[in-house]
């Protein structure tokens, strides 16, 4: 099987890390269904896949929400045909010490970024398992590494996507589906320019670039690049791993 005419959902599609990923899988051949809550954005995105001669689906999906994500999936199989490559890339950052995060916030990050990444998985897995191969990759986060003050319930929200790729990478092997995880560094997107404007990065992005082992931050091109490889045939011996792509912030 190769990558062409393979069909990949990726969530988070609309901007940053996922929308690098949209165009590196489409350049791989792949038809796409981008699932985001961003519809405007999603269009754009849409276009420059579509001019490279791929087909292409826009769904507005808020990943924790297991109705919408049903109603996607139905949309890209009816549109384009069975998924058998899955990329959660939707997420959502937040900071907040431990004293001061409620309930509330400490549920809605869990809930997008980790139960969003369980309920888009359940649903299109059994696509992979008709097909007797599938490409799962999950973007989480350097932080889970290293560690990091004030955004705890991101944190633990990032490593359960981890604990959750070694588990699936189990259990769904012997199906021939491969589930990895790709934690980026600090990468130049709108939710690291975001995080920077409201100081969340001291010193700024130039401070990053200057302590990594590479002198940059990254790009989300840097992102897409391995997870392009993750979802092609030639990975097929590679599952349950996190490939860390991070300029050498940190070595697993
Ligand atoms: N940028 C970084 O430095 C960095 C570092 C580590 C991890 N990450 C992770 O990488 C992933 C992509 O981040 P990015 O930097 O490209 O951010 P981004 O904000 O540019 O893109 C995130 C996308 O996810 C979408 N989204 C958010 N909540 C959603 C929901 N409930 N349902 C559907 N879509 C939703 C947003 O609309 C947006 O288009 C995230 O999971 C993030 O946690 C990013």
């Amino acid at each position: 099987m190769t990558s062409q005419n393979k069909v990949a959902v990726v969530t988070g599609g609309a901007s940053g890390i996922g929308a690098a990923i949209c165009r590196a899988l489409a350049e791989d051949g792949m038809d796409i269904a981008i699932w985001d809550l961003n519809e405007a954005a999603m269009t754009n995105v849409a276009a420059d896949l579509e001019a490279l001669g791929r087909r292409v689906v826009c769904s507005k999906v808020n990943v924790a929400d297991r109705a919408s994500v049903e109603a996607a999936a139905e949309q890209a199989r009816n549109t384009l045909g069975p998924v058998t490559v899955l990329v959660n890339s939707a997420g959502v950052h937040a900071t907040g010490a431990l004293l001061d995060l409620s309930d509330e916030e400490w549920n809605r990050v869990i809930n997008i970024n980790l139960n969003g990444t369980f309920i888009c998985t359940q649903v299109l897995v059994p696509d992979m398992v008709a097909a007797n191969w599938g490409r799962i990759i999950n973007i989480s986060s350097s932080s889970t590494q290293t560690g990091s003050p004030n955004m705890s319930h991101y944190v633990a929200s990032k490593a359960g996507v981890i604990g959750f790729t070694k588990a699936l990478a189990v259990e769904l092997g012997g199906k021939g589906i491969t589930v990895n995880n790709v934690p980026p560094g600090s990468v130049d997107t709108p939710m690291l320019r975001d995080l920077e404007a409201k100081g969340g990065l001291p010193g700024g992005v130039e401070a990053i670039a200057a302590r990594n082992p590479v002198k940059r931050i990254g790009q989300p091109e840097d992102m897409a690049a391995a997870v392009a490889f993750l979802a092609s045939d030639k990975a097929g011996y590679i599952t349950g791993h996190t490939l860390s792509v991070n300029g050498g912030r940190y070595f697993n």
